[in-house]
């Protein structure tokens, strides 16, 4: 009587265990003739020196992964922006087409995990990545997963072409615009509902008005992940396989900020970090260190030595780091989670100012 009860048992762990990680399509299959760059685009007077600890990984990490890394000046492409936020936008659409996915990022993000790869997020049908801001319910203008097809560099091009459409407001060039752009590009039968937010766009006269108007764009949104071929990626994702909380960032973006955890991070959590601008480098505390907030603007180095590009490899993904900043996996999750429940609050809050925001 035992035995057949057993049996039935470890059938519906199998079961279970099958279902949940098929839920997850976590790593999808790595094709090796890929071409894939990692696109920066900068100005003419943009301080090189200032960017330089995170440039070296990523350079160190294009060269681990045989992905192309692109530097380009935003002028020289004939885009006729007079902003460069957006005309930065307008280059990646310019160089797509010379590969098969382009992952575009700023200029002060680095990676401190080069295990990672930048095909497990090329979702099969998603031609553009985008990753909603961890600090608040912004969709970042400043990174994205492009694949080289026609919808995406009509995306793109619709997106860099918004400056023409702007309102005379406080209107946050790029990263505002994004939303609206979004908005519209995505669910054209809702205008309704989108004139609402972008009759609150163009009042918008401060962060605050700002942040209430990307507050009503998300709220057309929803908690959604998939909208056509675009996708914008969640901050925190927790897998629960079967009764154990696995939680890993897959499913989320591949960059938050390091801030955020006093730039302590955990191998399988944590893939890049926004934040390493050279002149914002501060001493790394000789403490046992918390991962909490700290201020903004602020960031230690999780490597323990400069990159050197000479030993960067296919045969050579191990760096050294700084033990300091290796974080507890849960203490990081669990500092994230808390962050994440505030944000949402103040996202709600944010949103329920829309009323009075369109009546002044
Ligand atoms: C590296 O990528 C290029 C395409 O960008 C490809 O032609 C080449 O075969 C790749 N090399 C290896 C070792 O995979
Ligand atoms: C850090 O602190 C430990 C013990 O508190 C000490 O042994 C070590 O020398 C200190 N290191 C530095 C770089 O100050
Ligand atoms: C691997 O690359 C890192 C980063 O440049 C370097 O610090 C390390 O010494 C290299 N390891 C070997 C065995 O070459």
């Amino acid at each position: 009587m035992i035995f057949p009860f057993f049996a039935i048992l470890v059938l519906i762990f199998i079961i279970v265990i099958l279902f949940e990680t098929q839920n997850y399509p976590i790593i999808s299959k790595t094709d090796p003739s890929l071409r894939i760059a990692i696109v920066m685009v900068f100005s003419k007077n943009t301080n090189l020196k200032n960017y330089e600890i995170a440039l070296q990984t990523i350079k160190c990490y294009c060269k681990i992964h045989n992905y192309t890394f692109v530097q380009l000046l935003d002028t020289d492409f004939n885009c006729p922006h007079k902003d460069k936020f957006f005309r930065r936008h307008c280059t990646v659409a310019k160089v797509l087409p010379s590969y098969d996915a382009v992952l575009f990022l700023d200029a002060d993000i680095g990676v401190v995990n080069p295990k990672r790869k930048i095909e497990e997020f090329l979702e099969e049908g998603v031609d553009v990545t985008f990753v909603n801001r961890f600090y608040n319910w912004e969709i970042s203008a400043g990174f994205y997963l492009a694949r080289n097809t026609q919808y995406a560099v009509d995306l793109l091009n619709g997106f860099a072409n918004y400056e023409f459409k702007l309102p005379f407001s406080f209107h946050g060039t790029d990263n505002g615009a994004l939303h609206m752009y979004l908005a519209e590009h995505l669910f054209p039968d809702a205008s309704a509902e989108s004139n609402i937010c972008k009759k609150a766009y163009s009042e918008s006269k401060s962060y605050r008005d700002l942040f209430t108007f990307e507050a009503c764009i998300k709220s057309l949104f929803g908690v959604g992940t998939r909208f056509g071929k675009v996708r914008i990626m969640k901050k925190v994702v927790y897998l629960f396989i079967f009764c154990f909380k696995n939680t890993q960032f897959r499913g989320t973006g591949w960059a938050r900020d390091g801030w955020l955890t006093s730039m302590m991070w955990h191998p399988d959590l944590d893939f890049m970090i926004h934040g390493w601008k050279t002149n914002q480098l501060r001493k790394t505390p000789n403490m046992t260190m918390r991962p909490v907030q700290m201020g903004r603007s602020q960031w230690y180095n999780p490597l323990a030595g400069p990159t050197d590009l000479e030993k960067c490899g296919p045969h050579n993904s191990t760096w050294s780091y700084d033990p300091r900043m290796l974080g507890n996996k849960d203490r990081i999750v669990d500092s994230l989670r808390a962050f994440e429940q505030k944000i949402a609050l103040a996202q709600v809050r944010s949103y329920s100012r829309l009323e009075w925001l369109l009546s002044h």
